[in-house]
């Protein structure tokens, strides 16, 4: 039984409303409209009309458009979130994953469309944040999935409590985004398949920070998957790692999310516990950031550990090696006290903006 700490902002209801309608209910509710038609359908008829009937050049030229540049349709980027919350929640749950899993990357794959090339014929950096979305949102639902249904529909657990009331709050569990930032490396040519490699950096007592790598598919050459599903792929099997690989990264980004239950901020040590991410430590993990801990052992960040070594001074350690980043990402959110509010002279106002 853990506290929670006092919210910032109050999460907005209708988006929450929006999200739980959507996964449970409009998802499957679609998808089986989708299949009844699916079988309905005379597929004959209607190939043979789509491709020889009158006007069929514009039609096949339109469905060719939409193919290669599905992942900018409309509703394409609600389908891209909404897949893996539905996949990792209901089709197939990680395993028991242990704190190994905790700094551990998650790869989504994804490929540059002809609509998000910019003039310089590359993807245009505008776009990067979309396909963080789908990245972050594979990875939270993957490693968390059990921490997030502990904390959202088991409110007889009392895992968080209101600090006032002592009483589970009331409201939903909600995920907000609090921020993100991207370094652009490299510039990706139209066509180019990659992966974004998205892991958590670290957390302190309101935020999680995930860092994410956009690479060339396959760069990396993994040769453990902790996921037994992926034991059979082993990538660096007979091949050499890539030359050269630290300097093709395209792209390095940041983001932090806030857990809510209601109104209240859930301390992310209580979702990763929850998660089976933490290992034991004494005085449990909901300690202030401040707080004085006995000097850590100094370990390498980047060798191979087995899970037995996984103690809870390694994920400190690493913890607070993510949190020399994560600081500077967090310290800009006190640029917004830069806007004047139009105190001073403005220079002029144009459009289309
Ligand atoms: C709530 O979760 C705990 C473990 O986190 C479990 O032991 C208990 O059975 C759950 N209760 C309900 C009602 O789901
Ligand atoms: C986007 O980022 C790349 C890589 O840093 C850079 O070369 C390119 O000029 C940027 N594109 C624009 C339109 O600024
Ligand atoms: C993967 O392949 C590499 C190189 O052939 C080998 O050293 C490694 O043991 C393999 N790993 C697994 C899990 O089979």
């Amino acid at each position: 039984m853990t506290e929670a700490k006092r919210p910032a902002a109050k999460p907005s209801a209708s988006s929450k409303i929006g999200f739980w309608l959507m996964v449970p209910i409009i998802g499957p509710i679609a998808a089986a409209g989708a299949g009844y038609a699916a079988w309905k359908t005379n597929w004959q008829l209607l190939l043979k009309e789509f491709f020889t009937g009158p006007g069929r050049l514009s039609r096949i030229l339109l469905l060719l458009f939409t193919v290669l540049n599905w992942k900018n349709m409309p509703f394409a980027w609600t389908a891209r979130i909404f897949y893996p919350i539905y996949y990792h929640h209901y089709l197939r749950r990680a395993p028991k994953l242990g704190p190994r899993a905790l700094f551990a990357p998650v790869i989504s794959e994804s490929f540059v469309s002809l609509l998000e090339t910019d003039y310089n014929i590359h993807k245009s950096n505008s776009t990067y944040f979309a396909d963080l979305d789908v990245s972050r949102t594979h990875l939270l639902s993957y490693i968390c999935g059990a921490g997030f249904r502990a904390v959202s529909s088991n409110l007889t657990n009392q895992i968080v409590l209101d600090p006032t009331t002592k009483q589970p709050p009331k409201g939903s569990f909600g995920i907000m985004l609090g921020s993100v930032h991207c370094s652009f490396h490299k510039e990706i040519p139209p066509y180019r398949g990659y992966e974004m490699w998205s892991r958590v950096l670290s957390f302190d007592r309101k935020w999680v920070y995930i860092v994410t790598h956009i690479v060339p598919k396959g760069l990396g050459r993994p040769t453990e998957w902790l996921d037994p599903k992926f034991k059979k792929l082993n990538r660096s099997s007979g091949k050499e790692p890539v030359k050269d690989w630290e300097k093709k990264v395209f792209a390095t980004a940041i983001s932090k999310y806030v857990f809510k239950l209601g109104r209240l901020t859930v301390h992310p040590a209580v979702v990763l516990g929850e998660s089976g991410l933490l290992p034991e430590r004494p005085g449990g993990w909901l300690v202030d950031d401040a707080s004085p801990v006995e000097d850590l052992p100094d370990y390498d960040l980047f060798s191979s550990i087995e899970e037995s070594e996984w103690d809870w001074q390694r994920v400190e350690q690493r913890r607070r090696a993510g949190m020399k980043y994560a600081e500077k990402f967090q310290a800009l959110d006190q640029l917004q006290k830069m806007f004047d509010g139009g105190q001073g002279p403005i220079v002029g106002r144009f459009g289309p903006g």
